[in-house]
This record gives C-alpha cells, sequence and structure tokens, in this order.
C-alpha cells in the first residue's frame, strides 16, 4: 500500500477498513473462550465513551494534563483498595500484564542493584509463571531460572523455590491464578520464604487480581494473595481482564514508594525535554485509563459482584459436565475462571478443531516439561448463557475425535519431524515442514491438529525458532 495521492472521503476510509473485519473471530456470539472480556453492550459503551473523551490526551507530562493524573492516581487508589494494601501502597497504571510484569521485573532488578549490589540478577519463575516473566528476563538481561510444579497441582512448589535461591535472586514470583491451569500458587509460604530470605516477591494477579476479591465476597473460598501477605512486594493486576475495560489498562502496585521508585526512568542526557516516565511507554493516550476510572465507577462493586457470580457458577457447571466425559480430564482444581482439559485417550488437539467446527473458539496449549498438552477456557461473561450448548458440543466433538488417529501427523511428515528435532535441519529452513503441515504463506489450515501435534513433539527452543520464524513473515509491508 502507499499513502494516497489524493486522501479519501472519511465515509470511504471508514468503510475500506470496516471491511477488514471480515475475517477477524467473531467473538460477539459468546463462543470465544480466549482474548475477549465481554460483559455486554452498557459497559462496552462507557468504555468507549470515556475513552474516546481522553484518546487524544496525552500521558507524556502529568503536570501538563492534570486529568489524567488525576484519573490515575483515583484507579491506583481503587486497586489499592481492592488488594488490601496500607498507606504505603503505591501504583502505575500501564498498557497491559505485560508491561505491569516488564517494571516489576526492572523494579526488582534495579533495587537489588542499588540497595543489595548485586550485577547479576536472577528470578525464578515456576514453570506456570505466565510468558511475560520470561520475556522480562529476556528484555532486561536477567536469568530466568525455571522450576517446575506439582504434576498434580500444577501449583508452585515452595521448596523446589527455596532450592533454586542463590545469591543473586532479586525476585520470586506467584500467580493468582496462573493462566494455564487456573490455580493459585501457595502465596503465603512464598511470601515467608521471601521473608526469611529477604528478596521480593511479585505476585502476578494479572487475571484474578480484580475478580478474586469479589469472588470471595460471594463466599467462595480464596486464598489470601495480596497486600495482607507477608512478604509480597508487588503485584500486577489487569483491568482489561476481569475489570472488563477496553485494552490497554493494567496496573503494578508495590508495597512502598521507595521500591516503586527502582521501576522509573528518567533521561537529562540529551539535549531535547527531561524526560520521565513512570513505564516503558513515553508518549500515551489518555483513553485507557479515562476507561478503566469509567468502567469501575459504572459497574461498581455490585456489578462485579452479580458478575463474578455468574462466572463462578459457569465454571462450576464446566467442570462438572467434563468430569462426566471419561475421555477428558480437568488438570488439577481450578480456583477461578480458567480451566486446562487433557486426554490420555484421544488428540486433545483434533478436540479444538472439532470445536472449531462446531463455532468454538478455544485455546490449545502444548506440552511443557512433562506436563502434557491440553486445551485451555478462560470463562468471561458472555460464555455464561451458552455453557449447556458449548458442554453438548463438547460432547458431540469428543465422539467425533474418536474416529480419528491418535496422532494426526501423516508418516512423511514423521521422518522430517525427526530430522529437525534431531537438528539435522537448519532452524531457517523449517518453511517445508510448515507447508506440508498445511500452512500457507501467512495462513493457517481450517484444521490445525498437525502443525499443534508437530511442534508439541519438538524441543521447546526448536518450536520458539519456527514460531519466530513463522511471525516473520505474517507482518509484511509489501
Ligand atoms: C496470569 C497472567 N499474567 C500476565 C498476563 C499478560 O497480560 P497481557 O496479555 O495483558 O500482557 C496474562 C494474560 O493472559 C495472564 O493471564
Amino acid at each position: 500500500m502507499k499513502i494516497p495521492q489524493q486522501g479519501l472521503s472519511a465515509q470511504d476510509v471508514m468503510q475500506q477498513l470496516n471491511s477488514y473485519r471480515q475475517q477477524d473471530l467473531n467473538w460477539r456470539d459468546g463462543k470465544t473462550f480466549s482474548y475477549i472480556y465481554d460483559a455486554g453492550q452498557e459497559v462496552e459503551n462507557i468504555c468507549k465513551e470515556a475513552y474516546l473523551a481522553f484518546l487524544t490526551e496525552s500521558g507524556l507530562d502529568p503536570l501538563s494534563f492534570r486529568s489524567l493524573l488525576k484519573l490515575e492516581n483515583d484507579v491506583a487508589s481503587m486497586a489499592k483498595n481492592h488488594l488490601r494494601g496500607d498507606d504505603e501502597v503505591v501504583g502505575t497504571f500501564s498498557s497491559g500484564g505485560t508491561e505491569s510484569i516488564i517494571l516489576a521485573v526492572k523494579a526488582a532488578r534495579d533495587y537489588a542493584r542499588h540497595e543489595r549490589n548485586i550485577t547479576q540478577a536472577e528470578i525464578i519463575l515456576p514453570v506456570t509463571a505466565h510468558a511475560a516473566f520470561f520475556k522480562a528476563a529476556d528484555y532486561l538481561g536477567i536469568k530466568a531460572i525455571t522450576v517446575d510444579v506439582n504434576p498434580e497441582t500444577y501449583k508452585a512448589e515452595t521448596s523446589k523455590i527455596a532450592a533454586a535461591i542463590t545469591e543473586n535472586t532479586v525476585l520470586l514470583v506467584g500467580s493468582a491464578p496462573s493462566y494455564a491451569h487456573g490455580v493459585i500458587d501457595p502465596i503465603a509460604e512464598i511470601g515467608q520464604l521471601a521473608l526469611d530470605r529477604g528478596i521480593l516477591f511479585h505476585v502476578d494477579g494479572c487475571i484474578g487480581g480484580f475478580l478474586l476479591p469479589f469472588m470471595r465476597k460471594m463466599g467462595v473460598a480464596v486464598p489470601d494473595f495480596d497486600f495482607t501477605v507477608p512478604g509480597v512486594t508487588s503485584i500486577s493486576m489487569d483491568f482489561h481482564k476481569y475489570a472488563y475495560v477496553v485494552k490497554g489498562a493494567s496496573i503494578v502496585m508495590y508495597k512502598n514508594k521507595n521500591l516503586r521508585k527502582y521501576q522509573f526512568y528518567a533521561c537529562t542526557d540529551w539535549t531535547g525535554y527531561p524526560v520521565v516516565n513512570p513505564t516503558v511507554q513515553s508518549s500515551k493516550s489518555g483513553g485507557p485509563v479515562a476507561s478503566a476510572w469509567a468502567t469501575m465507577n459504572f459497574l461498581g462493586e455490585n456489578g462485579y459482584l452479580d458478575l463474578a457470580r455468574q462466572l463462578h457458577e459457569a465454571t462450576q457447571k464446566f467442570v462438572a459436565g467434563v468430569e462426566k466425559m471419561p475421555d477428558l480430564q480437568v488438570m488439577g482444581t481450578p480456583e477461578m475462571t480458567l480451566v486446562a482439559v487433557k486426554s490420555d485417550t484421544i488428540n486433545i488437539f483434533h478436540v479444538v478443531d472439532e470445536m472449531k467446527v462446531r463455532g468454538w473458539h478455544i485455546q490449545a496449549q502444548l506440552a511443557v516439561g512433562g506436563h502434557k498438552e491440553n486445551f485451555h477456557l478462560t470463562i468471561q461473561p458472555s460464555n455464561v448463557a451458552k455453557m449447556d450448548e458449548m458442554l453438548v458440543d463438547l460432547e458431540e466433538s469428543v465422539r467425533a475425535v474418536k474416529e480419528l488417529p491418535l496422532s494426526p501427523i501423516p508418516p512423511q511428515l514423521q521422518s522430517l519431524l525427526g530430522a529437525v528435532a534431531s537438528g539435522s535441519v537448519p532452524l531457517d529452513n523449517l518453511g517445508a515442514l510448515l507447508q506440508n503441515a498445511g500452512i500457507q504463506g501467512d495462513k493457517l489450515p481450517e484444521r490445525t491438529a498437525v502443525i499443534n501435534s508437530l511442534l508439541n513433539h519438538l524441543p521447546c527452543a526448536i518450536r520458539t525458532q519456527i514460531l519466530l520464524n513463522f511471525f516473520n513473515e505474517v507482518f509484511r509491508s509489501e
């Protein structure tokens, strides 16, 4: 595409833009179990109205845009109360879970550098910690040390974390809950370990930090995971998940200002204006923070409680339904609204495909470190009314899959797979494998069980390389 010589009419621009949406996932039908947190039209409307009202304001300088400073301070104050922080607790609004996590890891690295003289920082990650921590370690030049989780509960094991601590450990990490299996790590135990060893401890509440307190208020047994737990020094919590705010809204909270200051960045060594950035982003729109402020004020505690009740019931219904299907097993005991399902008898990736044929979008998760491949649901409000229909289709899908081979990998691909896994095919020459698996350019085939099964068989380093190569092709500038 080239910038047109003569601009188009506003109507033509919008028509063209909207036409591009035709191939998008149709999430408005309530049959999508990831990406989207849809609390209905009214909530979407207020989100958008507030977003649009502040879209054009700049978050680069909070002293020039006092409205944005006020909104951020209000949002941080709501988050502090929600996570039961004392008067010392402070936060920073960010663009999403990944940014909040990168900021918390940076703060831990720089705190350790300045206050403990650690220059070769390490963080300890249960294998179930979100990829954002691995990314943060990669970006920030920190060593990520992975520890396994309990093979039955999928929760982090404090003894394994303790054994991995070295004199360079700057941060321990626990999830409340983890994305993949929806279980809460033993936060109180890890907090005690962190206190005993004088190490910072981040709780990843990106997906659960907002919803879990409402579930506790409903009477569900939710273990303490917030600032009431001794040893917890920072928490990330996303508004663009279960607070139902549009994308670009999260917060990272710290036990006190002395910790948070290591997250900030300032530069006066250049010829331009003095830069002080609390976040990774510098110039940023005021839309997301206004949207977060508006949505929380619009729904209120009662609105969120009502949605939490519906989600809890729908999750219980799904788990009970799966437990009646002998070919499927729920992994661990889901403690919120995230469920992973595996099978010992059928290929779970075929189930994902069969569900897609029936209009459902569910995520495939690959096997890692001996933990089996599975499919994952993030249950959100628009799924609630669809749960009975979904269970009927799931049962039918399992029946259909039983007619299919356990391994969908055709024989010619088996030998190529062996060659790739043993390293005898150069990593940047993996196009043949993908083409044989049905990938055409940037288009995935309708059924993805072959691709998922191939990736599932390969070591993580090779999978990663294949995916990087593929996405490097997907983004083009033709
Ligand atoms: C537990 C957890 N942490 C971090 C993230 C990353 O959040 P984001 O996708 O907003 O960057 C997610 C996203 O699902 C998550 O579930």
